[in-house]
């Protein structure tokens, strides 16, 4: 017997209803918010995501599935969705007419982390990128599309969304350069990672969960207290447009994203439901990636949702319960088995979802199968009623069960639909 690869599931059964209700959701939304879809490949050339997440993130450093194909060439299965859209954008030349991109995307993402709850190896994400407008009323609206749908899903009060600024390349080289004095006075107090990270990844330092890392980075220069003019002005036109857009929000100024294309407004949806597991969600503004990656210079902004994470929570504050068939047709062998398909069939035609025991049993184990089927009615279509026109109507509801004429049959079920 094989088993799964560790890190990845299989989905099925009462989960799906969590599953198809969460994708309906996001449907309606994007319908209303005027996004398009794209669909991009699984696999990238390697440097798509080395280049665009970052060498110095956990992603491109140790997360990434990457193997050399045949020909030596380096390929990757997508960590995550905004590279592989900025790709298909510039490739595509998307840009062209000059007019704001609305894109979203679904799909299997691939991160070798270490398994928990709510953190898996292969995991779904619903992304939305908007590019082409530098706008701080962008990034709300967008954000906006983002909340929307945890509450559209019943999740508006188990999470709250958290936002920030991290600057942009003008004010950040020198925020950097004083958060890296700061953090090394106190160097031999941080955890073995931010060791690392004080020099690769300083920002990084600031949302490490270690509470030894959290006494340093309390007292911490903030990106937040050293914005250039133009990303003071930026965050300011956000936190106006979110309160007219009726999006309530939590300042968080030590949120650092874990990818490094982020400018200015950085957010996310978290919960203290799903242990470590926080963020159902997050994203931000990346003004330089459309560059970084070949093309021309075009601001960005963007978020994806956790899907994995979404079903998780709302498996534990809503109940779904499978959809059951309405009528389930019992048979014998012979004129009873024909007359009992027709009228299945016939059901079907009205819209009445309707099964039938393909393997002919006995009445007791049909009955049985009924029964676990979860049907309201069972219409037993016995020998001597067929003769008559008629059939044994049973609501297992309420066990009662009487002969009845076909008409009467199908006028009961119908007004029942
Ligand atoms: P991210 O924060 O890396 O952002 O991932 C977004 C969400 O994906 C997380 O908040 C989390 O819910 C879910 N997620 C991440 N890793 C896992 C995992 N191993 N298992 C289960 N769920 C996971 C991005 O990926 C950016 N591309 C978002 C973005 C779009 N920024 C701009 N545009």
């Amino acid at each position: 017997m094989f088993q799964k690869v560790k890190g990845f599931q299989d989905i099925y059964g009462n989960d799906l209803l969590y599953w198809s209700k969460a994708e309906n959701a996001l449907k309606k939304l994007v319908d209303l918010f005027a996004v398009e879809e794209i669909r991009i490949p699984i696999l990238e050339r390697t440097q798509v995501f080395s280049r665009g997440i970052g060498d110095a993130t956990d992603i491109v450093e140790k997360e990434m599935f990457t193997f050399a194909d045949r020909d030596g060439e380096y390929l990757s299965l997508r960590p995550e969705g905004t590279a592989g859209t900025v790709r298909a954008y510039i490739e595509n030349k998307l840009y062209e007419p000059p007019v704001l991109k609305k894109l979203y995307y679904m799909g299997p993402m691939f991160r070798r982390e270490n398994p928990q709850r709510g953190r898996y190896r292969q995991f779904s994400q619903f992304g939305t990128e908007y590019l082409g407008s530098k706008s701080a009323l962008c990034d709300a609206d967008l954000i906006k599309l983002f909340v929307s749908f945890y509450a559209e899903v019943g999740l508006g009060g188990f999470a709250h969304l958290e936002i920030n600024t991290v600057g942009c390349p003008k004010c950040r080289p020198a925020y950097k350069e004083k958060l890296v004095a700061y953090l090394s006075q106190y160097e031999d107090q941080l955890c073995a990672d931010c060791k690392k990270r004080l020099y690769k990844n300083p920002l990084r330092v600031l949302d490490c969960k270690v509470e030894t890392c959290k006494a340093v980075t309390k007292n911490a220069p903030l990106m937040i207290d050293n914005l250039c003019e133009e990303c003071d002005v930026h965050f300011s036109d956000l936190k106006k447009y979110l309160a007219l857009l009726d999006v309530e929000y939590a300042i968080n100024p030590y949120m650092v994203r874990g990818l490094d294309y982020y400018e200015r407004t950085a957010f996310e949806m978290v919960t203290d439901k799903l242990g470590a597991a926080s963020a159902l969600g997050g994203g931000g503004r990346y003004d330089g990636l459309v560059k970084l990656l070949g093309g021309p210079e075009i601001p960005a902004v963007g978020f994806a949702i956790g899907m994995d994470r979404v079903v998780a929570m709302m498996k534990m504050v809503q109940e779904l319960t499978d959809k059951k068939p309405l009528v389930y047709v019992v048979v014998f062998e012979g004129r009873s088995t024909d007359a009992g398909v027709e009228i299945l069939n016939k059901l079907r035609h009205l819209n009445i979802s309707a099964e039938i025991d393909y393997d002919i049993k006995g009445l007791k184990s049909q009955m049985k199968k009924a029964g676990r089927s979860g049907a309201k009615y069972a219409v037993i279509v016995g020998e001597d009623e067929l003769s008559r026109g008629n059939v044994t109507f049973r609501d297992m509801y309420n066990s009662s069960q009487n002969e009845i004429t076909m008409e009467e049959m199908y006028k009961i079920i119908q007004a029942d639909k």
